[in-house]
């Protein structure tokens, strides 16, 4: 293997608190969408749709890549479909991010190739209570493991014949949404040899050395169950001994599956996950169990140390919610799947901007109507991206999009209440309130301020005001100059000055209906002297 070519290679790389994806050198957030399951599955089906992805804004393609289409017949493999994926990528300037649909798809195995699903024997399934074959096969199942494994290694093999000097293909996802429904464990006879057997050492070498700093969740039920560092699954974990045991086998398998891919061709993969428990009560089995949750996030780093991080697919109403859980000991941020309505134009700006986030990704992007909000972010973003990049890891830089958990605050300029939050970045404390009403169908506020000096300030968005203070200290805080502006490819490109009327003589930045860009020098002068 050429050393020079391995550098060069899509990669992970750390600025700050940020993990930043590096691809030819320079950072890369992916401003994208993913395709509904079936679409990439035909080349000619996908004819129409690239032109309509590039004119939506998006800078990278979510593609699933399918085993049963891969290796139709056991060893013979076929990458048509791959090369054309790339092909046509390449040809409207996008970026991709295969999908594995491997051995599990939302954790049953209907893309798992037909001499693979119909061969019960040599790839058994997981089991229900009572020896019921699911519509999953077993993570128990070696065979399974290895012919996964012997897969998509030949596809990363491939994909690096193909694509190594022009990086297309800039990341992949393992697998998608793993874990086991209807039952909280595998319950076929190697399940439970497995399950009566004294819990991995190699897991609890770990967990130990991260005691102090482990997830809540597994902190509380390893507590609750007597902090023993040897025994039974059920001994160490007590209640939350199902989950986790199937955390580690799972996650086992989809390292083996990565680590076989990585040796080929080492650009970032991670595991993506169908998110759970999503409401009180909910219990491991209602979702999938032992998938990359971010309760297990432990259990997988310990198993999977070849798969660089895990990411939420995020449909529920609490997005800041999700992003908060999944950027916990140092997880990057990246979000492979979200709803694809109004609001992803605005949260958009709260993953890339407060999460430093690799990734946006809506998905069933391919039936996304046009004209979308979206795009207009996307756009504005994607011309920002340098200064985003440039501010990665921080802690100069914060996102916000409204959503129903923003309450009421003081405005100074009408005394009355708005909807809003208060922060301090920079040299100052910023007082964003929120100037559109949550409305069904709408774009919500949303926005981003980067303190580009301690008292220089880029704000970029829509449907907002903020002002400035420094409480406690008797001084007035005003704006010194206000410029409005653009970026074009990371370059400042200034229009009007704002004041008066503009800026309420210095008071205000007013952020109207539409995406718009300005930058503000703040100064403070005291109130006595
Ligand atoms: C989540 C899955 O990961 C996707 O592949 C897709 O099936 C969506 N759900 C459907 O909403």
């Amino acid at each position: 293997m050429n050393k020079n070519r391995d550098d060069n290679i899509p990669h992970l790389r750390k600025k700050g608190t940020a993990t930043q994806l590096i691809v030819d050198g320079e950072p890369f957030v992916m401003l994208g969408g993913e395709l509904h399951n079936s679409s990439s599955s035909s080349l000619t089906y996908m004819e129409p749709i690239w032109s309509r992805l590039v004119s939506l804004g998006l800078n990278m393609v979510l593609a699933p890549v399918s085993w049963e289409l891969v290796e139709p017949e056991e060893e013979k493999f076929d990458f048509t479909i791959v090369d054309g994926l790339i092909k046509k990528a390449r040809r409207h300037k996008l970026k991709l991010v295969f999908l594995w649909f491997g051995t599990w798809k939302n954790t049953s195995s209907s893309y798992a190739p037909t001499w693979v699903k119909t061969d019960l024997k040599r790839f058994p399934r997981a089991q229900l209570p009572q020896g019921r074959n699911t519509d999953a096969v077993s993570c128990f199942s070696k065979a399974a493991c290895l012919a996964d494994a012997r897969a998509f290694s030949a596809l990363m093999k491939h994909i690096r014949e193909v694509d190594d000097q022009e990086h297309t293909v800039i990341m992949m996802q393992v697998e998608n949404e793993v874990g086991i429904l209807r039952t909280p464990r595998d319950r076929c006879q190697m399940a439970e040899e497995r399950f009566a057997q004294q819990a991995p050492k190699e897991l609890m070498k770990n967990l130990q050395a991260h005691a102090d700093c482990l997830i809540p969740y597994l902190q509380h039920v390893w507590e609750a169950a007597g902090s023993k560092t040897a025994g039974t699954w059920k001994e160490i974990f007590g209640s939350g001994a199902d989950e986790v045991f199937m955390a580690w086998y799972i996650a086992k398998y989809v390292n083996a599956v990565t680590r076989a891919g990585k040796a080929e061709y080492p650009i970032p993969m991670y595991a993506n996950a169908w998110l759970g428990p999503q409401h009180e009560g909910q219990q491991p089995g209602d979702y999938p169990s032992g998938g990359p949750i971010a309760r297990m996030m432990d259990v997988w780093r310990a198993a999977a140390p070849n798969i660089d991080f895990l990411a939420p697919d995020i449909y529920l109403e609490d997005f800041r919610g999700v992003c908060c859980e999944y950027t916990q000991s140092g997880n990057p941020l990246m979000i492979p799947e979200a709803r694809g309505d109004e609001q992803a134009a605005a949260n958009v700006f709260y993953a890339v901007a407060m999460h430093d986030a690799l990734c946006f990704s809506p998905f069933a992007v391919d039936s996304i109507v046009e004209p979308h909000p979206l795009t207009a972010s996307y756009m504005l973003l994607s011309e920002m991206m340098p200064v985003i990049a440039e501010h990665h890891g921080m802690g100069r830089m914060i996102g916000f999009a409204d959503d129903s958990s923003y309450g009421p605050r003081y405005n100074v300029f009408t005394g009355g209440m708005t909807r809003g939050f208060d922060c301090e970045l920079g040299s100052y404390w910023l007082r964003v309130r929120f100037n559109r009403p949550l409305e069904t169908g709408k774009v919500p506020a949303a926005g981003l301020i980067i303190a580009s000096e301690d008292d220089e300030y880029i704000v970029a968005g829509a449907g907002f005001t903020l002002s400035f203070a420094k409480p406690g200290e008797e001084v007035n805080v005003e704006i010194l100059t206000l410029d409005e502006g653009r970026f074009e490819k990371g370059r400042w490109i200034p229009s009007r000055r704002l004041n008066g009327d503009e800026s309420q003589g210095g008071k205000l930045v007013y952020m109207g209906d539409e995406l718009c860009v300005r930058k503000a020098k703040i100064y403070s002068y005291s109130l006595t002297q």
